[in-house]
């Protein structure tokens, strides 16, 4: 196994001379964090995984829509009255798709101007370069007794807009007195109370590829009261906690732990109310996860892990001396998927069994997929790094 350890740092260090230490993204690298720690992070076994793949790579046959108008749409959403999509964008705005032209819907920094933010940019580069400015609306949801819309910004915690859309209303950027740094994902059950998460206290969404790498594991499981407006940790040391969505029966909500790759279960109610056990097991890296009609749940999963991934992730001194060389987290991002943008989405049951696998395994139409909203048969998948969003047809092409 040691052999496997050099093969991977000859082939890093061969990455790192052929790109000669360039970083077009700016997406940084750890030495902007001196002392950083590493963390090992437990893998499910590989024989554990869902056993097939798609082999009609059928997400190749998904539509893709509004290119070019919608940059790194993470979040997918639509209101009460059926209106929509909405999006969550790169400049830090949430956009309604009003049936003719993507309008302003809401946002959440208080500091955004259309001088500083507003596009468009010339590269997704420029827009990351301000995000913590102009804030990254990454999961949003309505609440469909009220209409409101739930906003997790990455930079700006948790906050609710009316209806009529707007500066949102801050709820919650703290817990225990430790503020979020990376707030993703949420979802409301009946009673109004906010499941959300924070994926990191100690990296922003700018530096997601360093929280990913050091296997950071300072994420939390939050609740947000509506009637005390207080907010309570329900679930700590998380890594890259991300997604999260109630079951149909508002039983239980699932969350995507991101790093371990797998969905996590928090019982709301019964006798296993407030425990947390082991949902089902993800071939990869997950994003967001929504509910169907039908009580199935569709996980969005950004890329399959790679052997890369699954060497390092126990070898905590390797990845340390890897991650410490001045190599530019894109690299270490290639190898971490297996070198090319791809697409996975998983429906599972109301308990856990795998419904359907459906995949792009080279990217050639979808890649690098967030969320997946199904609404009237169709699928709308957004994407956090793409510009645009992609809608297959399931109900047509499931017969
Ligand atoms: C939040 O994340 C940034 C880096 O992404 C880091 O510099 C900062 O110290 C973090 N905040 C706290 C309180 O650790």
């Amino acid at each position: 196994m040691a052999s496997a350890g050099v093969v991977a740092a000859a082939v890093v260090v061969a990455a790192l001379a052929a790109f000669c230490a360039t970083d077009p993204l700016r997406l940084g690298s750890m030495v902007d964090f001196p002392g950083f720690e590493a963390h090992p992070v437990e893998l499910p076994d590989a024989a554990e995984m869902p056993p097939h793949a798609d082999a009609g790579e059928r997400l190749r046959g998904a539509e893709i829509r509004f290119r070019g108008e919608v940059q790194g749409p993470e979040s997918v959403a639509f209101d009460p009255r059926g209106r929509g999509p909405y999006t969550g964008v790169a400049d830090g705005r949430v956009l309604v798709w009003d049936g003719a032209r993507w309008a302003y819907f809401a946002h959440a920094s208080p500091a955004w101007t259309a001088d500083r933010c507003g596009g468009p940019k010339a590269s997704p580069t420029e827009y990351l370069r301000d995000e913590h400015v102009c804030g990254r609306a990454l999961g949003i949801r309505f609440d469909k007794r009220t209409g409101d819309l739930y906003i997790a910004d990455a930079y700006f915690g948790l906050s609710k807009v009316g209806p009529e859309g707007g500066l949102a209303t801050p709820l919650a950027t703290e817990a225990e007195g430790v503020r979020f740094n990376f707030t993703n994902d949420l979802d409301l059950d009946a009673d109004g109370n906010v499941y959300f998460t924070d994926s990191s206290v100690l990296y922003q969404r700018r530096h997601f590829m360093q929280l990913v790498f050091s296997g950071d594991a300072s994420g939390r499981l939050l609740k947000y009261n509506p009637q005390t407006k207080e907010t309570t940790v329900l679930h700590r040391n998380l890594q890259f906690p991300n997604g999260v969505s109630l079951s149909k029966d508002g039983s239980f909500f699932v969350f995507c732990e991101g790093s371990r790759g797998r969905l996590s279960r928090y019982w709301l109610k019964g006798e296993k109310a407030g425990t947390v056990d082991l949902f089902a097991i993800l071939p990869g890296f997950p994003d967001n996860v929504r509910t169907n009609d039908k009580g199935e749940f569709w996980v969005a999963i950004h890329c399959r892990r790679s052997a890369y991934a699954r060497l390092l992730s126990h070898r905590v001194q390797l990845r340390k001396f890897l991650l410490s060389l001045p190599i530019p987290a894109k690299y270490h991002y290639l190898m971490q998927i297996g070198g090319n943008l791809h697409a996975l989405i998983i429906k599972y049951s109301p308990e856990g069994e795998v419904l359907d696998i459906l995949e792009d395994t080279k990217g050639q139409v979808v890649r690098a997929v967030s969320e997946v909203e199904e609404k009237d048969g169709k699928l709308w998948i957004g994407s956090v790094l793409m510009p645009f969003i992609a809608v297959f047809d399931y109900a047509k092409e499931s017969g």
